[in-house]
């Protein structure tokens, strides 16, 4: 950190005054690079004027602290340097505690100080995150933006933030990439390259489909010319509207068959898909989703891709729908729908089949790269819930991202399934393989520890032969007694995770839950666990169902006691990967 002046250092860098009203003005008299804004998250929202020269240029919302400084946000007035700014503050009191905390400083300390920072998982360097967004792949970069709230780690005065990685593990923490304006804040979208330039913005332009969310919500894009750094808003803003209140979340993709682009969006509880020749002029082409799957929520985020069937030379399409809430469990969750796509109606192969892409309580907004190499469909989700997600015990940053999947189709009793598998990138991460042999469970066989120097960041991978036990068990725990419970049942032919006691749970009464993914008929099973510092990711069958979920253990999980009930079973094999970056 640097040092900082307050309003009480005897030549003060600004001053501060008040006008009644919950309104005050602090004219910085000598500018840094940011204005540190104290937090406090249990405040109410003030409203916050940037002016320039007599000028509004940026507005937004911001928790100040009234009682106590939770942690800073960073204001960033380097373009101003050389300018006069005041800042206007509205509905904030004229005793609170802000007025003597607020503080000039050319840094910002971003160092990691938090117990819950995933070590492998993409989380923003601080602040709020919720939906991956944009995300496309160009001249060797994956890139991730995210719903992002620079100001706060609350939801609020959402903006792209940005991220690149060539491996789709290290991220590069890049500057923000899409700002709110007059239209409204940045809500999600995606992105794709415009090889062709079809739109006339340039060959090799990366375009960014996004909502602008004002008072009702309209979609906009951006288009990049230097790979993705900087962004240029389309000057005819908005390209697609509509009455429809809950309107967004276009996901852009061309479609090879018809030579056209099409783009997918929510609106309210369907689907409505678009196509283009130049990505400005959008033609509605059909809707989808009434009467299909679940409805307990809004949809949202969606996705429309094309997927190879295993084992055949068949490929299906596959519209990918979040929705919130109406998960299987409560709260946020993403189903899916299996049919054909001819460039203007997607048809649903199964019409009174609901289907879910992961069946733990912490995978939502999930959508995947375009442009990725070798055709790959690698999907991504935001691992948190809107049942909780702003409750969270961590406060610097908050959320984190799923590790990559790759998507793929099988068949199974004449239904076509979504498959996702840790993308094999996730492989480079295995530090050396420790086998803790086989053996056989019939009552209950302890592992007194998982990894001599455990961090709590790790992979499982199991595989079991049953032969004749009705519960196929195993807790993960610690020394303080958390503990993670996961069996397989095979009576109800489920899996099941048991997060009631896995640490931290009080946060919220939503948050400890048993979620419960369906199995396959059979005697083996093989899974694959990926712990972090805040999560559980579950990986049956190579990826035939996934379980994410959050868990806040105050100690890393050391320990595993596998059990058998009604039976007995053999762990065929148990090796243990710690997980290092
Ligand atoms: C999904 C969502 C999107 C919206 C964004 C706003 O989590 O509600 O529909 O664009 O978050 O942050």
């Amino acid at each position: 950190m640097g040092i900082f002046f307050s309003c009480k250092a005897a030549n003060p860098p600004y001053t501060v005054k008040h006008l009644g009203d919950g309104q005050s003005i602090v004219q910085v008299d000598q500018p840094k690079k940011y204005m540190l804004l104290p937090i406090e998250e249990t405040s109410g929202e003030s409203r916050l004027f940037v002016i320039v020269d007599n000028d509004v240029v940026q507005t937004l919302h911001v928790r100040l602290a009234v009682t106590k400084t939770d942690y800073y946000v960073p204001l960033d007035l380097s373009a101003y340097s050389d300018k006069h700014v005041a800042l206007n503050f509205h509905h904030i009191a004229d005793d609170a505690l802000c007025w003597t905390e607020l503080k000039l400083s050319d840094e910002f300390d971003t160092s990691n100080r938090e117990t819950f920072r995933p070590a492998y998982h993409f989380s923003p360097l601080y602040g709020w995150m919720n939906d991956p967004n944009g995300m496309v792949y160009k001249d060797g970069e994956y890139h991730l933006f995210y719903q992002h709230n620079p100001y706060g780690s609350m939801w609020g005065n959402m903006h792209w933030g940005h991220a690149i990685s060539r491996d789709l593990i290290n991220w590069e923490h890049l500057p923000v990439a899409i700002a709110p304006d007059g239209l409204g804040t940045i809500f999600s979208g995606s992105a794709v390259v415009d090889k062709d330039n079809t739109s006339g913005f340039g060959a090799g332009a990366i375009v960014a489909f996004y909502t602008s969310a004002g008072e009702r919500q309209t979609q906009s894009l951006a288009y990049s010319l230097d790979n993705g750094r900087t962004f240029k808003k389309y000057e005819r803003n908005p390209i697609l509207t509509s009455t429809v209140r809950d309107f967004r979340d276009p996901k852009v993709f061309w479609h090879e068959q018809t030579g056209k682009w099409i783009l997918i969006l929510a609106a309210g509880q369907e689907m409505q898909i678009y196509s283009s020749a130049n990505l400005k002029d959008w033609t509605m082409e059909s809707r989808f989703g009434e009467g299909h799957g679940a409805h307990g929520g809004v949809w949202e985020c969606p996705d429309l891709i094309e997927l190879p069937i295993e084992g055949t030379e068949l490929k299906k399409w596959v519209l990918i729908c979040n929705l919130n809430p109406g998960g299987p469990f409560g709260g946020s969750a993403t189903q899916y729908f299996v049919g054909t796509f001819d460039g203007k109606t997607f048809v649903n192969e199964s019409p009174t089949a609901t289907k879910w892409m992961d069946w733990g309580r912490d995978h939502y907004a999930t959508v995947t790269w375009s442009n990725a190499p070798d055709n790959r469909s690698i999907a991504i989700a935001w691992m948190s819930n809107w049942d909780y997600a702003n409750d969270v015990p961590t406060q610097q940053f908050r959320a984190a991202n799923s590790i990559p999947r790759d998507l793929s189709l099988y068949t199974y009793n004449g239904e076509t399934y979504l498959k996702s598998s840790p993308s094999p990138e996730m492989l480079a991460l295995r530090g050396k393989a420790q086998k803790k042999g086989s053996f056989k469970v019939d009552r209950t066989y302890n592992l007194d520890k998982v990894l001599a120097d455990n961090t709590g960041t790790y992979e499982i991978e199991m595989e079991i032969t049953n032969r004749d036990a009705e519960i196929i068990g195993f807790q993960l725990f610690n020394t303080k007694g958390e503990e993670i419970d996961c069996y397989y049942n095979l009576a109800e032919g489920k899996f099941f995770m048991d997060r009631t006691k896995s640490g931290i749970v009080s946060f919220s009464d939503k948050f400890p839950s048993i979620t419960a993914a369906p199995i396959e008929k059979g005697k083996n099973f093989k899974l694959r666990l990926f712990i972090d510092k805040a999560s559980v990711e579950a990986f049956g069958e190579d990826g035939r169902f996934a379980m994410t979920n959050l868990v806040f253990p105050t100690e890393p999980y050391n320990r595993i006691s596998f059990y058998a009930k009604g039976g007995t079973y053999n762990v065929t094999s148990l090796v243990v990967y710690s997980l290092i970056q």
